[in-house]
């Protein structure tokens, strides 16, 4: 519970020294919203950038998906709090090996944390890892690896200052009655989550879970939207005398619930995902991301917790910046979760409680390419057959999530749809020319063809090392599913 004290002063305004002081001496209280930290895009922002974008934001906690030396050394001496990932992919070794436990340890944590002075606080053993759509691949390895992970942590000494949690998704629980006081675990994964809780319990451990009002609406057209924000216009749910007017308190406490129920009600909670996305689908947008992120940060800064747990949420918002090599297997939405677009420009006003400002601002020194568009040339003719094959190997290998109905550019017309293709394979191909010679179609232009909120970006430039060498990702053909590229053909070309 240790997580949870003393958050009751940390955003009372008239004792701003208490609030420094507990800053300063890290004592236990919630530090503020976190943010998750992911770095699946085509061209990242230096780590030195989204640093101190971090800080200029007054976000003093980050969550990680891996723990990459280039991110942590950008960390050292920040007194940001950290909590380092370790990728689903990496389970099984860990559950197989103590030395590669050890070896994980020491090359990811130890050395960050004593000769780096990196403030880890956390591992997440990994993401998400008994999502059920998952098939169980991650069933048998999720536990062990976690054992061997903390057994690495207790030989490597540094137990009481890291803490192990595994991010879960809220489908580990589940609610028979509906409502919270119904919650339990998973009928099929039920003895695990039992043992998960115990180790966790034993250990000091966190229970992190993700929680996605968005996706609830996404996937149930008949969900009443006022319930998925924070304003309190939706018709309440009563539960035994426990008030819920939005879909977020009533999951948390079927969590609360389910823990309770199988003895394990004391255990924190951290929420490690929850935001809103701008694009992509039609309920991502602007407006919608901003009321629930501020609903949710004005909860999160006036230390109000659920029915069941009053005290302060312990939360990182999801996502920090836009990542454009995500995988769409989810939705086109998927690519859009940042609070900041891919270049760290703020996409809306959001007060993040941490400073007196109602704005976040910008990441600065960002360095862009030239103002340069690549385009559907005038002379091209829509009935040309290039065009199909075009559009489609564009999209394929670049990002036109924001193409769609609903979506920020679903207003082009048929020749802004394929410019607007072009386009975003040019600049994720750093303006190369070779990236603009869709055969006898495309032309580069200076001319902004942004229209209202459809904008056609300016990628930023790829980053070097000090050796010169290029860090940005060898971009790898996006894992489009086959049927996906058919379905954004058929979505460019229905009206044709
Ligand atoms: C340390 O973490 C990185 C990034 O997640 C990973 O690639 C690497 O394999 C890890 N090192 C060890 C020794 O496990
Ligand atoms: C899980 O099983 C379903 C149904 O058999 C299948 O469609 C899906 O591809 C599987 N997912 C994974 C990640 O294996
Ligand atoms: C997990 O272990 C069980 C029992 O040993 C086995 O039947 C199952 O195939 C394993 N699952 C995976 C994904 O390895
Ligand atoms: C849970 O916390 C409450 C309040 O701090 C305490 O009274 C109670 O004994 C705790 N229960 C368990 C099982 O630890
Ligand atoms: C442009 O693309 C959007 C999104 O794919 C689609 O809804 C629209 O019908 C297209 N417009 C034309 C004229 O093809
Ligand atoms: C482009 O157009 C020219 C003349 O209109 C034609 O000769 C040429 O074959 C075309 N090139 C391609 C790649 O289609």
């Amino acid at each position: 519970m240790e997580a949870l004290k003393g958050g009751d002063y940390t955003y009372n305004g008239g004792l701003m020294f208490i609030v420094g002081l507990m800053l300063l001496s890290c004592g236990g209280g919630v530090k503020g919203i976190g943010v998750n930290w992911g770095n699946q895009a085509t061209h990242p922002l230096p780590a030195s950038t989204v640093v101190r974008l971090l800080r200029d934001n007054g976000i003093q906690k980050v969550k990680l998906f891996d723990a990459e030396s280039a991110t942590l050394n950008a960390l050292s001496n920040s007194q940001i709090e950290v909590m380092v990932g370790i990728p689903n992919e990496m389970l099984s070794s860990l559950a197989a090996s103590v030395q590669a436990a050890e070896n994980w340890v020491a090359k990811n944590l130890s050395s960050h944390v004593s000769a780096n002075d990196v403030d880890i606080k956390f591992v997440a053993v990994g993401n998400e890892p008994l999502l059920s759509t998952y098939n169980g691949t991650f069933l048998n390895t999720t536990l062990p690896a976690l054992l061997n992970i903390q057994s690495a942590i207790i030989k490597a000494g540094l137990d009481t200052q890291v803490k192990v949690t595994i991010p879960l998704n809220a489908d580990v629980y589940e609610s028979a009655s509906n409502l919270p006081s119904g919650g339990d675990f998973r009928s099929d994964i039920h003895d695990l989550m039992l043992e998960i809780v115990k180790f966790l319990s034993d250990n000091g451990g966190p229970f992190t879970i993700n929680v996605y009002p968005f996706i609830s609406l996404h996937d149930d057209p008949n969900f009443p939207i006022d319930y998925a924000f924070f304003d309190g216009n939706s018709s309440p749910i009563n539960d035994g005398g426990r008030v819920y007017d939005n879909v977020f308190d009533a999951n948390f406490d079927t969590l609360v619930w389910a823990l309770q129920k199988n003895g394990y009600g004391n255990l924190s909670i951290i929420v490690g995902e929850i935001g809103w996305p701008t694009d992509g689908d039609i309920n991502a947008n602007v407006k919608y991301a901003q009321r629930f992120n501020q609903g949710f940060m004005s909860r999160v800064t006036a230390g109000q917790g659920t029915p069941m747990r009053s005290g302060p949420l312990d939360a990182y918002l999801f996502s920090l910046i836009d990542e454009d090599a995500k995988s769409i297997q989810p939705g086109n939405f998927e690519r859009h979760w940042g609070v900041f677009y891919f270049d760290g420009q703020p996409k809306y006003e959001l007060n993040l409680g941490a400073t007196n400002s109602n704005s976040i601002v910008a990441a600065r020194d960002v360095h862009y390419l030239a103002q340069r568009w690549c385009v559907m040339s005038s002379a091209a003719s829509l009935d040309d057959p290039e065009v199909a094959p075009s559009v489609s190997y564009a999209c394929a290998n670049a990002d036109c999530t924001s193409l769609g109905y609903g979506t920020s550019c679903g207003n082009l017309d048929a020749r802004g749809n394929i410019s607007y293709a072009f386009n975003s394979y040019y600049q994720i191909h750093d303006q190369l020319d070779s990236a603009c010679k869709f055969p006898n179609l495309s032309v580069l232009t200076n001319q902004n063809p942004s229209v209202g909120d459809c904008q056609f970006r300016i990628m930023i430039q790829s980053q070097t090392t000090s050796t010169g060498a290029r860090v940005t990702r060898t971009f790898r053909p996006l894992e489009l599913p086959m049927d996906l590229v058919v379905f954004v053909f058929m979505f460019l070309f229905s009206v044709m």
